[in-house]
């Protein structure tokens, strides 16, 4: 048996625990979403989601120490999400993890969220750096050069919205409720993505902006008369951001010579994006399985074997990218 880690995660509004073992194989995951406690307020409410985390934690970390049918004497470490999220939300994951680190005698690891996403990569497969990643969630839209496991360097990001939330926010103009990406990936393979000609949103370099495209979309959907062509609507706009962010991430690979290229964060679950990354690489592209691509702990606990830190029970959450 390698390295065995048990990683939650707690920093937004999905409740998970996952074992793994050296970074790479699942033992066992499982994640409690508050997707319908926070739809009726149409986004994530920072202090309902707390509380639930409270109530769900100790069952869901139970299960997959029984799932994994591992003891935690078995156990190498214990690793949880540390930021960038919701601070109250992340100091349940935080303060669960500083309680067993210190009933179980284990260390205690942990984890960047957006190093996560990335180290979703490395489950199930053998990928290693160098790579260019496109790191698109719903807080957060960048590229990045990773050289080594531990850390890459920032050659763009957006300016505004991120790519997720320009998804969130058109998806709730169109009336297709919260979360707002997968509601435009699966209406969208109904529309017409030639029928609207949105903006790209022309920023210099790596970086990008999606507020003017976001515009874009309200002003005309002020212009037209009901019913909206929604899927017409929905199918343009992801065009719009799938074709930016594949442009920026292939010129990226290109100036760099990276030989291959990994998408991560939540908005790796969109089919298009994938696809049109796929379709028009040079090099292999690497994205996770579907239920890895949004928040879960099975890459908190792969990303503390790869680039986890050390933590003594005094460490803090943060809320912003440090
Ligand atoms: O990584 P994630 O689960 O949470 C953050 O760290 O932000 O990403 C959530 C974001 C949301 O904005 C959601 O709308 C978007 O990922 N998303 C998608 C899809 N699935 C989730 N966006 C586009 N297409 C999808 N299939
Ligand atoms: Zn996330």
């Amino acid at each position: 048996m390698g390295r065995l880690y048990l990683g939650l995660e707690t920093s937004c509004d999905e409740t998970a625990a996952a074992v793994v073992e050296d970074g790479r194989r699942v033992l066992s995951s499982k994640l409690v979403s508050q997707i319908n406690v926070h739809q009726q307020f149409g986004g994530v409410v920072p202090e309902v989601a707390a509380r639930r985390h409270v109530e769900t934690i100790n069952e869901v970390i139970d299960q997959v120490m029984a799932d994994a049918g591992v003891g935690y004497r078995e156990l190498d470490a214990v690793a949880c999400t540390a930021g960038p999220g919701l601070i109250g939300t992340l100091l349940v994951g935080l303060s669960a993890a500083k309680a067993l680190s210190w009933a179980w005698d284990l260390p205690l690891i942990t984890v960047d969220h957006l190093m996560a996403h990335v180290c979703a990569n490395y489950l199930d497969t053998d990928l290693e750096p160098p790579f260019v990643a496109l790191l698109v969630s719903g807080g957060h839209t960048q590229i990045v050069h990773f050289q080594t496991f531990t850390g890459g360097r920032i050659l763009g990001q957006t300016l505004d919205d991120a790519a997720g939330e320009a998804f969130d926010k058109v998806a709730r103009l169109l009336g297709l409720g919260y979360p707002g990406g997968p509601a435009i990936d699966s209406i969208s393979a109904e529309g017409n993505a030639q029928a609207f000609a949105f903006p790209e949103g022309v920023v210099a370099g790596y970086n990008f902006s999606f507020s003017g495209l976001k515009t874009a979309v309200l002003r005309c959907v002020q212009k037209l008369s009901p019913p909206l062509p929604v899927a017409d609507l929905a199918a343009s706009f992801q065009d719009a951001v799938t074709r930016v962010l594949v442009r920026k991430t292939l010129a990226a690979q290109k100036e760099l010579g990276a030989p291959r290229i990994v998408l991560a964060g939540g908005v790796a679950a969109n089919r298009q994006l994938r696809a049109k990354l796929t379709k028009f690489a040079p090099v292999p592209v690497y994205f996770p399985r579907m239920d890895y691509c949004t928040d879960n702990a099975a890459m908190v606990a792969a990303a503390a074997h790869f680039c986890g830190e050390s933590s003594g029970l005094g460490v803090s959450a943060y809320s912003r990218q440090r």
